[in-house]
């Protein structure tokens, strides 16, 4: 029997290195710090690590600002720790995706720092988006950067360049073949050191139609372009799909040329994961087609609300939408940009969830601290580092708070994590919350994700299509339910504040919380919890 490529239904957990462990005591995680806890992520039962950046960096954004793609932030290490770390991954077999950035970089790449020293016109101008302002002296247009305030900078010469994220993170000129070439050579810098995959930033927007052109109605399009402003879905769709700078058609052609170079690493299932917020839905799964990534993130339930119909319709129609293209869906709950899942839902509710998707068909990702039910971090003003804090004037609080160190063991504050002062502090109401405790409490959230990733493995995996039993496709009989069957389990969520008693033939193999004494026939399914049950 041909066997499935590794990524088909993995599970992928995110490492924000900063964040993760600290091993050389200056308060912020590294690369030899991940190589050191590997054996920890072993045991949750994931089959990959996604890496944010690590690249050299002056850190504006998280490293999302990248100065050098080919080489390793001091503050993080160096290239042998990268060897280092992907060595010790393999041996545990563990795959490694690594971030890549295409949309921008960092102002103080070289290339940038040339194109400032160069004059309007030149080779070096081209790579990025420089334009000469209207006659009024205001900016080629009204483009909003997602991190607030204009999407142009000027410089002293009176040009202005683009950037849809913060001024240092000035956007590549994709009309330029030089961008590609240098793109096609990162990518294979990492392959050749034995990257097994890569998540692609901002994979919609590498492309810009219109650049004369104002967009409608700026102040509503400000709100929707922030990943952390709340907004009703329609609305926020509505005011991205005539985006000039989202989800181009161009943008495809870079991605068969990209699928091409990973298909020539031959027998190593190169795979990427486009990190692609597009409207409407289907124009996710383009991103998808056979000849191009193989896999597309859905943002669906970073903001869903534990809401029975709401959840079936997303997850229904991410499974359907994926299969017309022949792919599998992606799930994440939580990352490095949105609010902790249990901050956001509730914990019950997230442990519940959790469960839940880990028996959907596809790819499952998995925020590194969602395995303990880690909270956000509760943070002062002055700890915000997140530009879109420091570009909003405080208006938008920031990322930072899924940010916060991962508590590893111990009494007291930065649990473990470093021997430093940590970049950002670590809430003492955590301490139930350490690896050290939770691998100690059977009933924890730890072991929860453990026992379900292990029987995922032997139940889950590969086991074809969802076979909905209770859902409002059935007539929704209850509102707070939904029931269905994958292989030989199945899997019932109940979504209300109150035990509901449903008819599941088996044994309960998982139970995210409370107890059940039925082992067969009728089950009461405590309130807000999902089960799985073996037949
Ligand atoms: C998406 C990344 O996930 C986010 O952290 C970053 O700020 C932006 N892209 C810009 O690179």
């Amino acid at each position: 029997m041909k066997s499935e490529p590794w990524w088909k239904e993995a599970v992928v957990y995110q490492i924000y290195p900063r964040s993760f462990f600290d091993s050389n005591g200056d308060g912020e995680g590294d690369l030899n710090g991940i190589t050191a806890k590997l054996d920890y992520v072993k045991n949750l039962g994931v089959d990959a690590i996604w890496l944010s950046p690590f690249y050299t960096s002056p850190n504006k954004d998280g490293g999302y600002d990248v100065a050098d793609p080919r080489d390793v932030d001091p503050r993080f290490g160096d290239l042998a720790d990268a060897k280092a770390l992907i060595a010790r991954a393999h041996e545990l077999k563990l795959r490694v995706i690594a971030d890549i950035v295409p949309n921008h970089f960092s102002d103080q790449h070289e290339w940038f720092q040339a194109a400032l020293k160069s004059g309007p016109g030149s080779a070096e101008r081209n790579r990025f988006h420089f334009y000469d302002g209207n006659p009024d002296g205001t900016p080629p247009n009204n483009w909003i950067s997602l991190f607030g305030g204009p999407s142009w900078t000027q410089v002293p010469d009176g040009q202005f360049y683009l950037h849809l994220f913060d001024s240092s993170q000035p956007d590549l000129n994709w009309d330029n073949p030089e961008v590609h070439a240098d793109f096609e050579k990162t990518l294979r810098f990492w392959l050749d050191l034995g990257i097994d995959g890569f998540r692609i930033d901002v994979a919609h927007g590498l492309v810009k139609e219109n650049i004369h052109k104002n967009h409608p109605n700026p102040q509503g399009l400000s709100d929707a372009l922030r990943l952390d402003v709340e907004m009703d879905t329609e609305e926020r769709n509505a005011l991205l799909v005539s985006v000039p700078f989202f989800d181009r058609q161009g943008v495809h052609e870079i991605y068969r040329q990209w699928r091409k170079l990973f298909d020539s690493y031959k027998g190593r299932e190169v795979m990427a994961v486009a990190e692609a917020w597009v409207h409407p839905p289907e124009n996710a799964t383009r991103y998808v087609r056979s000849d191009e990534l193989q896999q597309v993130f859905n943002f669906d339930l970073l903001t869903a609300p534990f809401d029975g119909e709401f959840l079936f319709d997303v997850i229904n129609r991410s499974i359907q939408l994926n299969s017309s293209v022949g792919a599998l869906p992606t799930w994440a709950l939580s990352n490095h940009d949105s609010p902790r899942v249990a901050t956001r839902i509730g914990d019950s509710e997230s442990r519940a969830l959790a469960l839940f998707v880990f028996a959907l068909p596809g790819s499952a990702y998995v925020f590194a601290g969602q395995e303990l039910g880690l909270p956000d971090g509760e943070l002062q003003d002055t700890d915000r580092q997140d530009p879109s804090f420091i570009r909003s004037k405080g208006r938008v609080k920031g990322r930072d708070g899924a940010r916060v160190p991962l508590p590893w063991n111990g009494d007291t504050t930065p649990f473990g994590f470093t021997t430093g002062k940590p970049w950002l502090p670590l809430n003492q109401s955590w301490q139930k919350l350490t690896v050290e405790n939770e691998k100690a409490d059977p009933q924890s959230s730890l072991n929860l994700f453990r026992e379900a990733l292990a029987l995922r493995a032997e139940h889950l995996v590969n086991k074809g299509d969802v076979q909905w039993l209770e859902s409002p496709l059935h007539g929704a009989k209850r509102k707070d339910l939904l029931v269905f069957k994958r292989g030989a389990v199945t899997v019932a969520m109940n979504l209300s504040e109150l035990a509901q008693e449903v008819s599941i033939e088996g044994q309960v193999i998982m139970l995210s919380a409370g107890s059940l004494d039925s082992n067969s026939g009728k089950k009461l399914i405590p309130a807000r919890s999902c089960i799985w049950s073996l037949n």
